[in-house]
């Protein structure tokens, strides 16, 4: 073997037989880690650190030699993203929490949600005494905007839209209903950053949106997140509550004088040492989803001749960061099989990692596996949100079977992540395990 990778290379007869039946496998060594930045971090992360710690100011409002690494991160992703303001803190779920607060949101009232999301998006309602109602998806594993209107009352605020798995959700067809009911749009972007339709960015369609920069996203500080909105009024507020409740002035001092910005923090904010971290993976972006997108495009373009696999409708492919290719079968038992026989191929990564599963084992994504969702636990004595008076009279309904287009499309998907640090030859191993699999379980 040329690189000890692959057991079909070996000869130019490949093995039909499945190896799930005893064949021999497409390949022996697992997939590389999902974990996009990582793949492409180097001595220039290294050296970003360093020059904070030597600095010895590592907090980004003050210090002894303010290298103001946060401050510039947040004037590049503005560019970057073509927004007028970008308040970078300590994580994605931070950020959903920071931008609620930012939009008022409260008991009373009910915010539209996917019932394919991560628990950091109804936790951020549930935490500010909303109630979360759940939206069905459609094909595109995102938001369906042709239910979004029966899933409005008077009390709905606004509509929560996530990106969900790389690529980005019918964003135009969902900004036109929230404009049209005048509803507040957030664009969770924490699984799309870098993500475009028609050539604009993901979180420059919403008032507000929120990124993530945690370990498994497209660019990393390992934790980290950020709030971004063209609104100045939102951005201070976002500001304030993302702090301790108050702006700074501009020695990076508390300033309590204005009356309007006069709120309670959540204590987000990003330390200098994650602000240069971001820095680098920022210009390394495009090269990060450059080479996921040249990869899932590669695998995508060769499974198109198989027809009974179905995949994901992309809004727009060049927008697509394409972190995760899925791929969808005619029924839970096929999509079961074929899961387990592209395992078999050596189409898995490490165990640290999850690639490939069937997305019903995809944790907290999925709403009815959120346990204190279904459950409609609280944190307080008063049972908030669900008890609270003000929220009586919305419906609270969270079971399996609530968005059934969700329900039917997870127990018939498959996941695989598409790693940044993909091979052309683990390429043809995938592609391969897939034919292979297709010709015995599905031809
Ligand atoms: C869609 C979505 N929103 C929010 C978050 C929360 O981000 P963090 O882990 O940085 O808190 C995640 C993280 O996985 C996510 O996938």
């Amino acid at each position: 073997m040329q690189d000890g990778k692959t057991a079909v290379h070996e000869g130019k007869e490949a093995n039909d037989q499945l190896a799930i039946d005893g064949g021999t496998p497409v390949r022996s060594e697992p997939l590389p880690l999902e974990f996009p930045g990582v793949h492409h971090m180097n001595d220039e992360e290294a050296t970003a650190v360093g020059r904070v710690v030597k600095s010895r100011s590592l907090f980004r409002y003050y210090g002894l030699d303010l290298q103001k690494e946060v401050e510039n991160f947040e004037a590049e992703f503005a560019k970057f993203l073509g927004v007028s303001h970008v308040l970078a803190v300590s994580s994605g779920t931070g950020a959903l929490q920071v931008a609620l607060s930012a939009l008022g949101v409260g008991p009373g009232q009910e915010v539209i949600v996917p019932a394919y999301m991560w628990v950091s998006v109804v936790a951020a309602v549930v935490n500010r005494g909303a109630i979360p109602v759940l939206a069905d998806i459609d094909d595109t594993f995102c938001i369906d905007p042709k239910v979004l209107e029966s899933k409005i009352t008077s009390r709905t605020a606004g509509i929560i839209v996530v990106h969900m798995s790389g690529a980005p959700a019918d964003i135009k067809a969902i900004q036109e209903v929230a404009r049209r009911h005048k509803l507040f749009l957030l664009e969770d972007c924490a699984q799309c950053v870098g993500g475009s339709v028609g050539g604009k960015k993901v979180g420059t369609f919403g008032d507000i949106a929120t990124f993530s920069f945690q370990m498994n996203k497209n660019m990393t500080s390992g934790d980290g997140g950020c709030v971004v909105t063209n609104d100045r009024k939102l951005y201070q507020r976002a500001f304030a509550c993302h702090d301790l409740g108050y702006v700074r002035d501009e020695k990076g001092r508390l300033n309590m004088s204005d009356p309007d910005l006069c709120l309670w923090g959540h204590g987000c904010r990003l330390d200098e040492i994650r602000g240069s971290v971001l820095r680098v993976q920022l210009k390394k972006l495009p090269q990060i989803v450059g080479s996921m997108r040249r990869s899932k495009y590669r695998i995508r373009k060769a499974l198109e001749a198989l027809p009974k696999i179905q995949l994901r409708r992309i809004v727009d492919p060049e927008g697509d960061t394409s972190s995760f290719l899925l791929t969808t079968y005619a029924d839970a038992n096929t999509a079961q099989r074929v899961n387990q026989a592209l395992r078999a191929e050596g189409i898995v990564t490490y165990p640290q990692g999850l690639s490939n599963i069937m997305m019903t084992e995809w944790g907290l994504h999925l709403y009815y596996n959120i346990a204190s969702l279904v459950k409609r636990t609280s944190i307080d004595v008063r049972h908030s949100p669900w008890k609270l008076s003000e929220n009586a009279g919305s419906t609270f309904q969270y079971e399996k079977g609530t968005c059934p287009a969700a329900d039917s499309l997870f127990e018939r998907t498959i996941v695989l992540a598409v790693p940044s640090a993909l091979t052309q030859r683990d390429e043809d191993d995938i592609i391969r395990a897939f034919e292979k699999v297709y010709k015995a379980i599905l031809a």
